[in-house]
C-alpha cells in the first residue's frame, strides 16, 4: 500500500489547540529534530504571521574564539559533560553526538530522559596513551587502557528535568545508565553472525533516531576504527584491515558485529542491532510511520562515494521484516538489495545475510550512486520532503558539501521512485561548510551544523579559513530572511557542534559540543579549555539552548502586535 504523505492529516491532528497555546505530539518519529508542526503552524493568524515575517535575525559572524557564542536572543547551560557521575557506578561517557529526549509523559515536556551517543574516544584523553607518536597500540598499552577506552563510548541514558528553566540531570535516578562497547546484546535476526547471535557492545555512535514506539536509535558509524574491518579482494578471498585503536589485539571481536543500526529501550537499556537494515557507516536512522504502521527507515553511508538507503518493512512496527533498498539518485530509483531478486546478488554473495553484511559492495553492484557523504537525513514537516546532508567529498575536489533534498514520488514514503535535486551548497556564498546534523523546529525551521574537520579548521592553506569554527546555523522559513543561511551559534576551538534536538514544547534545543580541544598534543597545553572547568581540560558536553529566538521563530509564546 502507499501512504500519500498528508499534511492536512498532520494539521487536524494539530489544530485542537486554540491561537496562543501549543498542543505538542509528545513522540515524534524523525532523526535528530522535531518534525510536527504546531497548532500555531496551522491556525496562525494573519497578524501572528506578519510579526513572524517581520522578524529580523541577528546572525553572528564566523569566530575562532574559544568558546560557545550564541546570537542575540540565545542563551544555554550545560546539562552534563565528560566524566560527570551519573549513577553510583557510572559516569557520562566521552565525544558526545547526537541526543533524544523522550519525556515520561504525554502533559509533561520537563521531565524525560535524554539519549547521548558517545561517539569515540581521543586516547591522549581517556587512556594517556598518544596515537600521535605512532607507538604500535598493541605492545606500548595495556588492556587496563583499552578497557577505558571501550567504556567511554556507546551511549548514556540519563534522566534530566527542567526546573525555573534550568535542565539538571536527576542524579542517581534508576533509569541513568552507560551502554558501552562492554554491553552485550542479541541481533535481531534469525541467522547467526560470525557464529553468534548476541554481541558484545556498541561504539562508533554518531547520529541516531527514535522509533515511532519510543525507543531510541543509535548507529554504528566508523565502526572500523575498533575492530578494523574484514575486506575481500577480486577473487572474494577476506582479509583482515587492522583498526586505527587496536582493540582487536586485546579482545577478539568480528568486525562484522559492527556497523548497525542499534534499538535501545530506553527504560531498561536493553539494546539489539537491526540485521535488516544493513551494515555500512551508519550516520542515521530516521523513521517514518506508514498509515498502516509499517515504517520507512533512511540512512546515509557517511564515507566518500558511498550510499543513500532506505529500508521498507512489510509488516507494522518491524525493523527486521521488510526489504532494504539503496539509491540511484541518477535515475530517481530506489533500489533492492534483495538477494532473491537479484541475479547479480545472487552471483556474487551466498544469502541475504551476507548482502546485508556487505550492503556496500552489494549496493555498487546494483548500480547505486556514489555520494559525498551522506550524514544526516530530515523529513520536512511540512512538505514531506527528505533533506540529507552530503558534507563534502575532498577525493573529488567537493569541499564543502551541500544538501540534497529527495521527493518521493506523489509523496509516498514506500514507493520505490523519487526525484533528486540540490537544495542548499556549502561554501562561500551561502555561508557555511560541511553540513552535518539536520533539525527542523516546530515551524519548520531548518537547523543545520557543520563539520569541518579540527585539522582543516583555521588553516590558512585549507579552503575553510573563511569559515573559521564550526557552527550551528538555522534556514528561516518565514520572514525577510526566508531562505537564507543564519549563522547562530560558534563552537569552541577544534570543536563541532552536533546532535541537535528539540524538546517536545519546542522550547529547548538540546546540543552537543563534541570534541573541544581535538587537536591538543599536550594535556598540560589544550588548544580548548571549554568549558572552562578547574582543570583546564576541555570536555564534550550537552548543552540546553533557549531563549527569545526560538521562541519568536517558533511563535512559541505571544507576541504583542
Ligand atoms: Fe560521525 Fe558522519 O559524523
Ligand atoms: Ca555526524
Ligand atoms: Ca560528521
Amino acid at each position: 500500500m502507499k501512504d500519500n504523505y498528508n499534511r492536512r492529516q498532520f494539521i487536524s491532528f494539530l489544530g485542537k489547540a486554540g491561537i496562543g497555546t501549543v498542543v505538542m505530539p509528545q513522540f515524534l518519529i524523525s532523526c535528530g529534530n522535531t518534525t510536527t508542526p504546531t497548532s500555531s503552524f496551522s491556525s496562525i493568524s494573519k497578524e501572528r504571521l506578519q510579526v513572524l515575517k517581520n522578524l529580523t535575525l541577528e546572525g553572528l559572524v564566523p569566530s575562532d574564539k574559544d568558546d560557545l557564542l550564541l546570537a542575540n536572543g540565545l542563551d544555554y547551560h550545560t546539562i552534563v559533560k565528560w566524566g560527570d557521575t551519573i549513577s553510583d557506578i557510572d559516569t557520562f561517557g566521552f565525544n558526545n553526538d547526537f541526543t533524544c529526549f523522550i519525556p515520561f509523559e504525554d502533559n509533561n515536556p520537563k521531565d524525560g530522559l535524554l539519549w547521548v551517543n558517545h561517539e569515540y574516544v581521543n586516547p591522549l584523553f581517556v587512556s594517556d596513551f598518544d596515537t600521535r607518536k605512532h607507538e604500535n597500540p598493541q605492545k606500548h598499552r595495556t588492556i587496563a587502557q583499552v578497557d577505558k577506552e571501550m567504556y567511554n563510548v556507546g551511549g548514556s541514558i540519563v534522566r534530566i528535568r527542567e526546573e525555573n528553566g534550568i535542565w539538571k540531570v536527576v542524579k542517581n535516578d534508576p533509569h541513568n545508565r552507560r551502554i558501552t562497547a562492554k554491553t552485550p546484546m542479541k541481533l535481531n535476526w534469525d541467522t547467526p553472525i560470525k557464529g553468534a547471535t548476541t554481541v558484545i557492545g556498541t561504539h562508533s555512535n554518531c547520529s541516531g533516531g527514535v522509533t515511532p514506539w519510543k525507543t531510541f536509535l543509535t548507529c554504528e558509524e566508523n565502526y572500523d576504527d575498533c575492530f578494523g574491518e574484514t575486506t575481500y579482494d577480486e577473487n572474494n578471498k577476506a582479509t583482515h584491515t587492522p583498526s586505527w585503536l587496536g582493540w582487536e589485539h586485546f579482545y577478539n571481536y568480528p568486525p562484522e558485529h559492527y556497523g548497525w543500526v542499534v534499538e535501545v529501550n530506553p527504560k531498561d537499556g536493553t539494546a539489539q542491532k537491526h540485521i535488516a537494515l544493513g551494515r555500512f557507516a551508519h550516520e542515521c536512522c530516521t523513521v517514518y510511520e506508514l498509515e498502516d504502521k509499517r515504517v520507512v527507515a533512511y540512512s546515509g553511508d557517511d564515507s566518500n562515494n558511498e550510499h543513500l538507503y532506505k529500508f521498507i518493512s512489510s509488516k507494522p512496527g518491524s525493523l527486521k521484516e521488510g526489504t532494504l533498498y539503496v539509491a540511484d539518485t541518477i535515475n530517481g530509483k530506489w533500489l533492492a538489495l534483495d538477494w532473491e531478486r537479484q541475479p547479480v546478488l545472487k552471483d556474487k554473495f551466498k544469502d541475504q545475510t551476507e548482502v546485508l553484511i556487505r550492503a556496500r559492495e552489494a549496493s555498487k553492484l546494483l548500480g547505486a550512486t556514489p555520494l559525498n557523504r551522506p550524514e544526516d537525513i530530515e523529513i520536512d514537516p511540512i512538505t514531506g520532503n527528505i533533506f540529507v546532508s552530503l558534507t563534502n567529498n575532498k577525493s573529488k575536489n567537493d569541499f564543502h558539501g551541500a544538501i540534497l533534498k529527495i521527493e518521493e514520488t506523489n509523496g509516498a514514503f514506500d514507493g520505490f521512485t523519487f526525484k533528486a535535486s540540490n537544495y542548499k551548497a556549502g561554501g562561500a556564498a551561502n555561508g557555511f561548510s560541511c553540513p552535518d546534523n539536520l533539525a527542523f523546529d516546530v515551524s519548520g525551521n531548518l537547523w543545520i551544523t557543520s563539520d569541518m574537520s579540527g585539522s582543516a579548521m583555521n588553516k590558512e592553506d585549507k579552503p575553510y579559513m573563511a569559515f573559521k569554527n564550526n557552527s550551528l546555523f538555522v534556514i528561516p522559513r518565514y520572514g525577510k530572511d526566508a531562505g537564507k543561511v543564519i549563522r547562530v551559534a560558534s563552537a569552541p576551538q577544534d570543536a563541532e557542534l552536533t546532535g541537535p534536538w528539540f524538546s517536545p514544547d519546542g522550547k529547548t534545543l538540546f546540543l552537543s559540543v563534541q570534541h573541544p580541544g581535538e587537536q591538543t598534543k599536550d594535556l598540560k597545553n589544550p588548544t580548548s579549555q571549554w568549558p572552562f572547568d578547574a582543570d583546564n581540560i576541555p570536555k564534550s558536553a550537552v548543552v540546553a539552548i533557549t531563549g527569545d529566538l526560538i521562541e519568536k521563530m517558533n511563535q512559541l509564546h505571544k507576541i504583542e502586535v
